[in-house]
């Protein structure tokens, strides 16, 4: 009885093995990813915990009691160590590759023939390992093969890739760099792509309905004005009307007799 428990001990403190699981994204409470100590090492009456070490460097104790220990998200990538009595006697690589996205867009995004300094940025939030990011365009049109780019091949782009996401910047923008543009990850769980069309336009494209609205400002304030000035005229042709009416009184109280002569000429505006 003791030299089996001798045997077994020297069984659990020698080799841990070792092994690579891949989640995918359809992993859930309903589709687990079982993860096993090494179950020949492992007997009745062992204390089995793992110890679970996130991809950021956090580790905790979970599973306590689980020999098999159901994996339920893509967040519970990282590395894993089956602990039976103290000794590690399994060690579980958890992988998962984050399908990209490009922030901020769907499909296409539209620039302007001139612009400076326009940025994509490609997530593969949540990977583990850690991906490689690789950029790459294509022309528009059928038969257009991707061609990998890099500030080394073109000198109006920057690269800036941390952790999980990678900038591309667009130096100087001309209509030439109108295509596809193609964000790829990579880890040991695979590869994937994203993909969106950058649109250059004209500058002054966006102008054009603000020019309208303006014009259209323009006619209306020159209506508005010219019909002021008319209306003034009038007014002023009323003014000089009553002036006229008035002059006279003033006339028929500084000379009184003179005024039936210019009296005359006033009837006419009535
Ligand atoms: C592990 O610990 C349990 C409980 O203390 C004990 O019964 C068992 O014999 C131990 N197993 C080994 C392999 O040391
Ligand atoms: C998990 O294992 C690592 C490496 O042996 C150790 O540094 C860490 O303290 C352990 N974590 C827990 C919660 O036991
Ligand atoms: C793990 O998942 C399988 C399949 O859904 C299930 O049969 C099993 O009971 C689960 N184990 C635990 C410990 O939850
Ligand atoms: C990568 O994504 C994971 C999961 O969202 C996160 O915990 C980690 O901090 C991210 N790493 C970086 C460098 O952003
Ligand atoms: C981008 O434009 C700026 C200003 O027009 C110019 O100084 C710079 O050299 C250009 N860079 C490239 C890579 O064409
Ligand atoms: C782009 O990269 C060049 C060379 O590495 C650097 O001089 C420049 O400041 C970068 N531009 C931006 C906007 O980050
Ligand atoms: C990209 O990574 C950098 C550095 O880890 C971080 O500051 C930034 O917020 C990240 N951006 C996104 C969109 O995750
Ligand atoms: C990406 O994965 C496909 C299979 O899914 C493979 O044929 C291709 O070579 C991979 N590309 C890279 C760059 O690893």
């Amino acid at each position: 009885m003791s030299s089996l428990t001798v045997l077994l001990a020297g069984l659990l403190v020698g080799i841990a093995s070792s092994e690579s699981v891949l989640l995918s994204s359809k992993t859930s409470a309903k589709d687990p990813v079982p993860i096993s100590c090494s179950l020949d090492k492992v007997t009745t009456g062992n204390i089995v915990s793992w110890n679970y070490t996130s991809p950021s460097g956090m580790s905790s104790v979970v599973g306590v009691g689980a020999m098999i220990f159901n994996l339920t998200s893509t967040a519970e990538a990282g590395e894993y160590m089956c602990i039976a009595n103290n000794t590690v006697v399994n060690k579980v690589s958890v992988m998962y590759l984050a399908k990209p996205i490009i922030q901020n867009t769907r499909k296409s995004v539209t620039f302007n023939d001139g612009d400076h300094d326009r940025k994509l940025t490609c997530v593969s939030d949540g990977s583990y390992p850690t991906v490689t990011f690789q950029w790459s365009r294509r022309e528009e049109g059928e038969n257009q093969v991707a061609v990998i780019i890099s500030p080394q091949s073109d000198p109006n782009i920057n690269i800036t890739t941390t952790g999980n996401n990678s900038t591309i910047l667009f130096r100087n923008l001309t209509y030439s760099m109108q295509a596809n543009y193609i964000c790829e990850v990579n880890n040991v769980a695979g590869n994937a792509t994203v993909e969106v069309l950058i649109r250059v336009k004209d500058r002054l494209a966006a102008l054009w309905p603000f020019l309208g609205i303006v014009a259209e400002v323009v006619i209306l304030i020159t209506i508005i004005f010219m019909y002021e000035k008319h209306s003034k005229k009038t007014v002023v042709e009323e003014v000089d009307a009553k002036d006229e009416e008035e002059k006279p009184l003033q006339k028929e109280e500084e000379e009184n007799g003179t005024d039936i002569r210019n009296r005359v000429p006033n009837n006419n505006y009535k």
